[in-house]
Parts: structure tokens; sequence; C-alpha cells
């Protein structure tokens, strides 16, 4: 079957292309995840189509990430159970494919609670897809769940141009994936398996196809990027620093970010390129957590809130004007007021340009989840709420800093008005100008002129 997905014309020969609806919830990396599978669907004959309504095949990539995230699904799956019923009375059918780290995690557990499914499928068996779909078309319930020894990617076929393109031109590439740190409160160790960084030669290849399909930025991606390591062309062990100053070498590739990066693996290398390269943008995903040593340790984060704030100075003392964003859980178990003070007094003195934060959601499966100091749910909630106002009021100071700041937005979409065009600042922010000023995959200079609750606006400059 693998075999089959790398032929280039092995489409099945049938007139009506099958379609597919693709839902994706969670991380970047399920994103690309979805892509990835997008394409082997569509190198299997399938069409991609915007609605469950469309479809022949609906397949979910889910995230386990928290408890809501987790049970969307099972909401989503109920109403699926309704329509496939629907079909079935019309004389019809409808399949339904569980892809992510829920399938990982629950495996045939989600047909037993919602037997609408039909494959199950983790995020390390992707290539298994296609030949799991077959199995369902033949009455078959599949369950893929192993960690298998061969690498998906290998067996997924590479995008299309075509794909690439619609994309835009702003892409993600996984290098990495899995996670080794057993964070306590985290399940992403459990779904997506231990690290495994993918070769230099299949990132390149990767990256010069999107960058022939007219990508301009690359985002690359893993559960802990900068854990990343290979063999590099010169013979010698690379990190995640190394891999960039390759990669900015690309014709055409501007502009280069990564995320999701650990505290513990900000090497000097890494750290250096931010001061160096001009083609890695100015902003930096660094979760932090907690800014409470007790709890740190509690979560076996393996830093202090002193060791965080110490690599913070060396990156700003490399890269002055990059902006940082972070990672915060509330009311993980034993967090007093004095450990929430703790991370409200880190969060003052880095200064987040932005920020995720979360009530605990305890885990099945995790330590967290058998410790026996849960905090209360009200106080999850008021801790929240003054800690997401600090981080917005931060949001808000960032944006007003950039105002009369000259920068480069590379233009990524239309704008909600025909005659407005929207661009991504270095710091990540969307960016409002006028159409005239240049079409999508151009990079063009301008003034910031006003900051927008979401978005930034701003006019050419000579
Ligand atoms: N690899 C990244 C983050 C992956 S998960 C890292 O090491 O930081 C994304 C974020 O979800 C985490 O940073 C954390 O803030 C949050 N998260 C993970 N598990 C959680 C849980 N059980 N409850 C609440 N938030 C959680
Ligand atoms: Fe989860 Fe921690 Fe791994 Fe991040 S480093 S994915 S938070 S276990
Ligand atoms: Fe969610 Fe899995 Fe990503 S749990 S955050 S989809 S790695």
């Amino acid at each position: 079957m693998t075999q089959a997905l790398l032929t280039p014309d092995a489409k099945p020969s049938n007139a009506e292309p099958k379609k597919v609806f693709v839902k994706t919830y969670g991380c970047q990396m399920n994103v690309y995840d979805s892509e990835r599978m997008g394409d082997a669907l569509t190198r299997d004959g399938y069409q991609t189509v915007d609605s469950v309504e469309a479809a022949d095949l609906v397949l979910i990539n889910t995230c386990h990430i928290r408890e809501k995230a987790a049970e969307k699904v099972y909401s989503q799956l109920g109403r699926l159970a309704k329509l496939k019923k629907q079909r079935n009375a019309d004389g019809g059918d409808l399949m339904v494919a569980v892809a992510g780290c829920v399938a990982q995690a629950e495996g045939s557990e989600i047909i037993r609670r919602a037997p609408v499914v039909d494959v199950v499928i983790g995020p390390q068996t992707y290539h298994l897809l296609p030949e799991a779909l077959a199995k369902a078309r033949r009455g078959e319930r599949v369950v893929e769940t192993d960690f298998p020894a061969e690498d998906k990617f290998d067996g997924l076929p590479v995008a299309p141009e075509k794909s690439i393109r619609a994309r835009g031109v702003a892409a993600f590439l996984t290098v990495q994936e899995g996670c080794d740190k057993f964070c306590t409160f985290c399940v992403v160790p459990y779904t997506r398996g231990s690290e495994v960084s993918r070769p230099v030669d299949r990132i390149l290849l990767e990256a010069e196809r999107l960058a022939a399909a007219g990508v301009r930025e690359i985002t690359l991606l893993g559960q802990n990027v900068n854990a990343w390591h290979g063999k590099g062309a010169d013979g010698r062990e690379w990190g995640l620093g190394e891999l960039l100053r390759r990669l900015a070498t690309i014709d055409g590739i501007d502009r280069l970010r990564y995320t999701t990066s650990h505290p513990r693996d900000m090497d000097d290398a890494l750290i250096a390129a931010h001061g160096d390269l001009p083609e890695l943008m100015p902003y930096l995903h660094l979760p932090v957590q907690s800014g409470s040593d007790r709890i740190l340790k509690a979560m076996n984060r393996r830093h202090t809130g002193a060791d965080y704030r110490r690599l913070v100075d060396r990156i700003r003392a490399a890269r002055p004007d990059i902006a940082l964003s972070g990672d915060f859980i509330v009311g993980f178990p034993g967090e007093t007021d004095a450990d929430f003070e703790d991370t409200m007094q880190l969060i003052r003195d880095v200064r987040y340009a932005a920020a995720f934060s979360f009530k605990y959601s305890i885990r099945p499966g995790t330590p967290g989840a058998g410790m026996d100091n849960q905090v209360d749910e009200a106080v999850k909630t008021e801790r929240l709420l003054r800690l997401q106002e600090l981080l917005s009021q931060q949001t808000r100071e960032f944006g007003q800093q950039c105002v009369g700041k000259t920068v480069e937005l590379l233009l990524e979409k239309p704008g909600r008005n025909t005659d407005q065009i929207v661009g991504r600042s270095p710091w990540l922010q969307p960016v409002i100008v006028d159409a005239k000023l240049g079409k999508i995959g151009d990079i063009v200079k301008v003034r910031i002129t006003q900051p927008g609750t979401s978005s930034l606006f701003a006019e050419p400059v000579e």
C-alpha cells in the first residue's frame, strides 16, 4: 500500500471522486498532519470538501491536551451518528475516521463509545490511513495505534505543488515529533511517543519543494522543536540553530520560525542564530507554565524561575527586539496563592507579547491526575482571570510600542474589505494594509499606524 502511495499515477479508475471533509483540532502539528493526510487521500482519488454534508468520509484530527478538547470530539461524533443514520435510510453511507491524540490515547474505546466510527488511527500511523480505509470499506473496524519502527513521513506522499500553492505563502514543516520530558500534567509523551528528529535531507527536500511552490515563510514544528538534532551535510551533529542556518540559504525562503521550544533545549548555537540570522524572525514561543519553583518541580519542568529569567536575558542580549510568548497553567495540584503570585511576578518581569493560559485539567494516566492536592475549580477560575488580565495588558502594550515602527510585512491573504490585504509582521501580528501595496507573497515595508483589537494597521513607506 505504501508503495502504491508513492507511485504518481496510483489513482483509482472510478469516475465519481470520493469526497473527504477534514476537521482539525489542537496544535499546529495537527494542522500539518491533516494536510499530509489530505495529500495521501488526494493521491488515492479523494477530493476535499468543506462541509460534512458534502462528504463521503469525515476525518477528525483530534486533540487530547485538556478535557474540553477531548470531549468536543464526542459531541461531534454524536452529530455524525445522526447524519449516518439518515444517509443509510436514504440508501447511502458515511465513513468516519478519528485521528490524532484522542485516537492514540483512547484507541478502541472510541468505537465502543461512538459506534459510528469506522477507523481510529494514531499520529504515528498516518501512512497506514489509505489501507485502513480500504479495510473499513470492506466492513472492518480498524484501530491503528502502534508506534511502528518506520517513519510515517516516508510513507506519506509529498504534497503536490498545487496543494502547497493553495495553502498559501507561509507553511508548516514538521522536523521533530514526540516528547521525552514527561511534565506531570501533560499527555503528549503518551500520545506522540518519544522524541524523534526527521533527517536533514528529508527536511531540506521538503523545504525546497515549498520554496518552489511559492512559499516564503516556513515555521518548523515539533512538540520540542529545539530538541531537534541530526547529522548535518558537513558530517557534524547539527542542532536546530545549524538547521535554521542551512534552511536560510534556500532560494525564496525569506522567513523562518519554529515552535514549540522547551527552555531546557535552548542551546548557544540557537540563541546565536537569533542574533545573526536575518531570516529568523524575532519571535519566540517559550512556555514556562509557572513562576513558582515549588510548582515547576512538581510539574517536572526541570528548570526554575531564575533559570528561565536568565535564559530570557541571554536571548534578549542576542536579539534585543525579540518578542516572547508563553504558555501558563494555573491551579496545578498544590498551587497556593503565593505560588500563583510567583507566576504573576515572573510575567511582570519577563513581559510577554502574546500568551496562552489554561486552567489545569486532569489528564488520565498522567502523574498529576493522581496528586491529592487538587485545586478548587473556583480558585482556578479566579486565578486565570487575573493572569489573563495581566497578559492581555502586556499584549496591548506590545501593540502600542509597535506604533510608528517601520517593519517588513509578508502579505498573506486578502482582507475582509476588498481594498485591503493582510500581512504578517516579524512579531507574528496580522497587519492590515491597502491592497494596492502589493500582492500575496510580496514582502513590503510599512509603518505601523494604529493598534487594533486583534490586528494592527499600517501605511506604506517610501
Ligand atoms: N511542548 C510544549 C507544549 C505542548 S502542550 C511545551 O513543552 O511547552 C501546549 C500547552 O498546553 C502547554 O504548554 C501547557 O501550557 C498546556 N497544557 C498541557 N497539558 C495541560 C493540562 N493537563 N492542563 C492544562 N493545560 C495543559
Ligand atoms: Fe508536554 Fe512537557 Fe513535553 Fe511540552 S515538554 S509536550 S508540556 S511533556
Ligand atoms: Fe493536542 Fe496532541 Fe497537539 S494533544 S496539542 S494535538 S500534540
